[in-house]
């Protein structure tokens, strides 16, 4: 049997989009590989969001380039972000010849028309694709059970100041409500505990509030225990209906993530986020004071072209305020084709590195804090792996929680009482 494997960088919607490659490959008779060492296709689906995420594909397309010389008949493909961004597809055919498709993040759906090109025709495919057309379905190899994955727009309008995703992903576009809802209820029957929502801006489904909050409520009429999550909300955007259907369920999980990105006004308004800090706090408010134990995370952002010192400690301040559950921190990295990469005030990397560390044990000390104050309180957990005895899971809130357990917990529901606190990690007893 043929096998393949599948190379995924970057965020959820890639992650998904890989088990949707690895369905048209698993159509066509092909099995997963469990690594590149040992598979006949293999697949680098790329992201660009930050040159450390392109230079980890160009480290690691050193490698394959040594098994298909020992292996001539290995296919290899790369798609997703990366060959999107102008000049990378024809840049990539350049340096890796050996490379024998390279296509984008909208037709990745054609991945079978390709494979039959050099498969049977000797062929190598380069087809890049300028716009978006219509959402096309594909057949989903997912790789849990009890966590899954559904798109419900893809796409992104905002244009902030210093992403590409707005220039790789297109344009906003949502998928119908009636098939996202009978996608989710036929996870659900089938036994799948957890469901996450994606979308770059999952605020604005169906052109903006109430279909975002509507379509909250309709995922969470099934039978039986499970949650809905989503991800991400666009501060601008997140509506007071939205925090109300989540508070209306038990099955729509009390967590958002809610990118800030900086806490300094004149950043943000430079990175064209539409808020200021002062609103977003508000929103956090307005959050708290309808789901009181809701746990917020959020993307910080240090270096953005002109942050001078004062700004980097509002964003301090900001985290301070808030308490996220957890906070994912960035070094700003200037993407060609972006308004910011060609701002004056580029930031050197060494302040750039000083802002970060501080930032990160901040956040740790922040974190520890609320950690410990967890001690004693009782999370109702899904567990979703167990490994050397030891269950790994979520509570609602998303907080990261691990506790003893035998290996029929996976996919389980039940209350773990915390005990301990260590270093930002959770540690409980199944009650
Ligand atoms: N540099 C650094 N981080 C970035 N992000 C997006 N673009 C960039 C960039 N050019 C971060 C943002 C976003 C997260 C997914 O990645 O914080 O929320
Ligand atoms: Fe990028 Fe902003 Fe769109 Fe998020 S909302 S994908 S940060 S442009």
């Amino acid at each position: 049997m043929k096998k393949f494997f599948i190379n995924t960088y970057g965020c959820q919607m890639n992650v998904h989009e890989s088990e949707k490659l690895a369905g048209i490959l698993h159509q066509r008779g092909y099995v997963a590989a469990l690594s590149n060492e040992d598979a006949d296709v293999i697949l680098l689906n790329t992201c660009c969001i930050r040159e450390t995420a392109e230079t980890r594909v160009l480290g690691n397309l050193g490698i394959i380039k040594k098994i298909k010389e020992k292996r001539p008949n290995v296919i290899v493909g790369i798609c997703g972000c990366m060959p999107q961004k102008k000049g990378t597809a024809e840049m990539l055919k350049k340096r890796c010849p050996f490379i024998d498709i390279i296509f984008g993040t909208h037709n990745m759906y054609k991945l079978g028309e390709y494979l039959d090109e050099v498969e049977n025709r000797g062929k190598k495919v380069l087809e890049i694709w300028d716009s978006e057309g219509e959402i096309q379905s594909a057949p989903v190899l997912r790789d849990g059970k009890v966590n899954a994955w559904v798109n419900i727009m893809y796409g992104c309008d905002n244009f902030c100041s210093y992403c590409i995703v707005p220039y790789v992903r297109g344009r906003e576009r949502s998928r119908d409500f009636d098939e996202i809802v009978s996608e989710v209820r036929s996870l659900i029957e089938g036994g799948y505990k957890e469901v996450t929502l994606l979308g770059q801006n999952v605020n604005s489904y169906g052109g903006g509030s109430p279909q975002f909050s509507k379509l909250l409520r309709a995922l969470s009429k099934f039978d039986g225990e499970y949650r809905i999550k989503f991800m991400t909300s666009h501060p601008k955007d997140l509506t007071l209906d939205v925090v109300e259907a989540m508070a209306s369920s038990d099955k729509i999980a009390n967590y958002i993530h809610l990118p800030v990105q900086a806490g300094s006004d004149r950043i943000l308004k430079l990175m064209n986020r539409k808020y200021t800090s002062g609103e977003y706090l508000e929103k956090i408010k307005m959050i708290r004071s309808i789901i009181p134990d809701v746990g917020i995370s959020s993307d910080l952002m240090v270096g953005f072209p002109t942050e001078n010192e004062e700004d980097y400690l509002c964003s301090e301040n900001l985290i301070k305020e808030v308490k996220y559950n957890n906070l994912y921190t960035f070094i700003y990295s200037r993407r060609s084709g972006t308004v910011a990469d060609k701002m004056d005030g580029q930031i050197d990397i060494k302040t750039k590195t000083d802002r970060i560390e501080r930032l990160i044990k901040l956040q740790f000390d922040i974190g520890n804090e609320l950690a410990k104050s967890y001690v004693g309180k009782t999370f109702r957990v899904l567990c979703d792996t167990v490994k050397d005895g030891i269950g790994y899971g979520k509570s609602s809130c998303d907080k990261s929680i691990s506790f003893v357990a035998s290996q029929d917990r996976v996919g389980q529901f039940f209350d773990v009482k915390i005990t301990q606190a260590k270093n930002n990690k959770l540690i409980g007893e199944i009650v």
